[in-house]
Parts: C-alpha cells; structure tokens; sequence
C-alpha cells in the first residue's frame, strides 16, 4: 500500500510517503535559500510528496531567524534552484505558506508589526537574534485589515507556483496565524471572525477559498491540527472534545472548494473519526 501510487489532485504520486514540514532555519536573515537548502530537498526526491519547511509570505509573517521567505525576486529564484532539483530527480514539491501570526517579534521581522486575531500574547519568550525576550502582545486584526493579510498569503501562494512548486499547503496548525483564529485561546473576537467555531473557521475559509482563485484547486492544501490549543502553556492546554472540534472541522472542507490536500498533525484524532465517514482522498 505505502509503495502503491496515488492520485493527489493534478499529481501523480509514485508512493504514499510524504514528507512532512520542517522547518530548518537555513536561510540567513535575508530568507533567501542556498545551496544547502537545495541539496536538502534534492536527496528527499524520491518520496510521493515533499511539504516544504514553513516559508512566510510577508516579512510581517516571519517566526523565526533563518527562516526561508516567498516576497522578494531573489528569495523566488533561489526557491527555483530547490524545485528544479526536485523535478529533475524526478520528484514533487508543495511550498507550506506559513504566516506565524503572533509566534514572533519585531526583532524577528525587521520591525514589521506582530499581528494576531486578538491582543493576546502567548506565555513565555521568544528567541530573537538578540536574544531571548517576552513574546509581544500582537495588534488585534481590525476586519479592514483581514483581506490584506489574506492577499499576503495569496501572493505567497503565487509566489510559490511561480517559483516551479508544484502546489502549496496553508499552514493552519501548531499555533500560527490561521489556527490562532481557529483556536479559542488566541481567539477572543466578538464579530463575525470570533465566538462560534463557524465564525473561528471563517479567516481560515476565506482564505483558502482565495488561494484557490488564485492558484487552483489542484494546486492548494491545508493543515490543520484539531486538538491543539494555540500555545497554550501546558496547564492551560485544554484538548478541544471531538463534538466540538467536528464543528469547525467540518464546516471547513464544505465552505472551501475542494483542495487537492487535507493533512492533519494529530495522530489521535482522525478525518474519519471527526467527518464520520470513511476517510477521503482529501485527507493523507
Ligand atoms: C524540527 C521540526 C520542525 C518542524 N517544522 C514544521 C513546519 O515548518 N511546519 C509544520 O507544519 N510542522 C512542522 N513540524 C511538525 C512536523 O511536521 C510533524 O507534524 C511533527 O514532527 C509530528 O509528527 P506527526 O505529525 O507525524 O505526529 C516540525 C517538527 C519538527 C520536529
């Protein structure tokens, strides 16, 4: 089965095995990728599918140092070299477009604001290049703000097929930007963005729906992980019941269009065990 192939939206998988994401923090303060990051991916080549390390679509969306960008021409031309390797060891490569929302500081995105859905800072501190400092309580979205934010993801989308990746994951989980709208913990709006889980889902909806329009249905994926809190500090974690994550989890694939992609990081909490239904060839 693991060795069988698969059909993944437009792509032909020769094997079930994906690489999941990984972040390396290779890439110099500019973000621009080099040659280690390109031989990295090229020896990975001979998997069903490579999901790229967290690559931020705006300077504003940076979490860490090191971390690889999708914004400026030579950031897109270096990400070129990698998929070029890729395809000509015969392989495939999605771009995990990544806003860390409020997983940052200043000091990490050259003095871009920290942004967030609420002015909620997570507990504890954040490595800069500077050294270690609290994390910063991020500015509140404003709902005028959203779709600009949302176009940044977009592009970074675009940026990404034009610099040859064969697709792109949004990046919904582990407590960046999307999933902190999904999360109650860094989610406490009272319009239309926060509250119920269908109104936590919308940013996330919305956003995949655009990403979509912009680069295809065959071409966009998402992840997101149900059960964790948003950096919540351990005694605060609070699983989230499987009734209630299926809410949003639900609402979800049926508000977008069809993505080529469905990808969990939660071992414990399955597409099937969440849709009720046997599990799709949208989830891996
Ligand atoms: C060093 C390291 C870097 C990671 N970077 C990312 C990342 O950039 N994006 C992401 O979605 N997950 C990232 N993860 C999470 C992994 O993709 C994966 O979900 C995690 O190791 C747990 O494995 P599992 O999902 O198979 O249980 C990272 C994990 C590690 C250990």
């Amino acid at each position: 089965m693991l060795f069988s192939p698969l059909t993944l939206g437009e792509l032909e998988l020769p094997n079930r095995l994906v690489m999941a994401p990984l972040t390396r923090l290779r890439s110099g303060e500019d973000g621009v990728p080099g040659p280690l990051v390109v031989e990295h991916y090229r020896q990975r080549a001979s998997l069903g599918l490579i999901v790229s390390e967290g690559i931020y679509p705006s300077p504003a969306g940076r979490s860490y140092p090191g971390q690889p960008g999708l914004v400026t021409a030579e950031q897109i031309a270096a990400w070129k070299k990698v998929t070029n390797a890729v395809h000509a060891e015969g392989g495939r490569i999605f771009a995990q477009i990544m806003h860390g929302g409020r997983v940052s500081h200043a000091d990490i995105t050259g003095g871009h604001t920290i942004v967030g859905p609420s002015a909620v800072a997570i507990e504890g501190e954040v490595r800069t290049p500077t050294g270690k400092q609290p994390y910063p309580v991020p500015h509140a979205l404003t709902i005028g703000e959203l779709p600009v934010v949302m176009q940044e993801i977009v592009t970074g989308s675009i940026n990404a097929i034009e610099a040859g990746f064969d697709g792109v994951e949004l990046h919904s989980a582990n407590g960046y930007l999307l999933h902190e709208f999904l999360a109650p913990n860094s989610n406490v709006r009272d319009d239309s963005y926060g509250g119920s889980p269908e109104n936590r889902a919308r940013f996330v909806i919305e956003t995949v729906n655009a990403a979509v329009a912009a680069v295809g249905s065959s071409r966009v994926g998402i992840r997101i992980s149900p059960e964790h809190g948003s950096r919540a500090s351990p005694k605060r974690m609070r699983p989230m019941s499987v009734p209630r994550t299926r809410c949003w989890w639900t609402a979800l694939p049926r508000s977008t269009s069809p993505t080529s992609a469905f990808c969990t990081t939660s071992p414990r909490v399955s597409w099937s065990r969440i849709s009720g239904r046997a599990s799709t060839a949208r989830s891996w």
